[in-house]
């Protein structure tokens, strides 16, 4: 008798809790804004991107400017990662654009050094996207290379 009393408690109680949960409002129904931005545009402000176009002016110009010193090789392995992981686009850009080449620093347009940083970013494995890098090493600061860091 007591046992059953104990089981049959027990069993309202769950039978609350299913109920409780199951009446729970299902939460994220929200009617999708009715005003929505229309569509393909992905928030201009909180991501930067890159365009493969502006990748592959990048290697052009890497190729002719700075094989004669590096290898390409070079801006995508360990020791890239390692080095750039911690910083942001920004401060990639700030080293090449004042300190490269080596034997002419600053000597190419700004919208090379950005055509370049792309060229890196796609060789990381960032994906392009439909807008440009901007030459412009504070907008770049918002772009972390942490994920050269997986
Ligand atoms: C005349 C030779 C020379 C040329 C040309 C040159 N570099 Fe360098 N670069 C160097 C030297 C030397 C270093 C210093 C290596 C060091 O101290 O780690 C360096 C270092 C770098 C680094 C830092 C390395 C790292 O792993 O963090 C980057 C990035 C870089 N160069 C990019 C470029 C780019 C982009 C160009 C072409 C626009 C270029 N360099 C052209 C000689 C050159």
């Amino acid at each position: 008798m007591r046992m059953n009393s104990k089981c049959l408690n027990f069993f309202v109680v769950l039978g609350l809790a299913a109920c409780a949960s199951s009446g729970a409002p299902a939460a994220p129904e929200v009617a999708a804004p009715a005003e929505a931005a229309p569509e393909p545009a992905p928030a201009p402000s909180s991501a930067l991107s890159f365009t493969s176009a502006q990748a592959d002016r990048g290697r052009d110009v890497f190729r002719s400017v700075c094989t004669t010193c590096h290898y390409s090789e070079e801006f995508n392995d360990q020791i890239f990662k390692r080095s750039w992981r911690r910083s942001s686009a920004g401060d990639l850009y700030d080293f090449i654009a004042t300190s490269m080449p080596e034997d002419a620093p600053g000597s190419l347009p700004p919208t090379q050094y950005a055509d370049i940083i792309a060229y890196f970013l796609q060789m990381n494995g960032f994906d392009p996207g439909s807008m440009e890098l901007p030459a412009d090493a504070d907008a770049l600061k918002a772009l972390s290379l942490a994920p050269l860091g997986n």
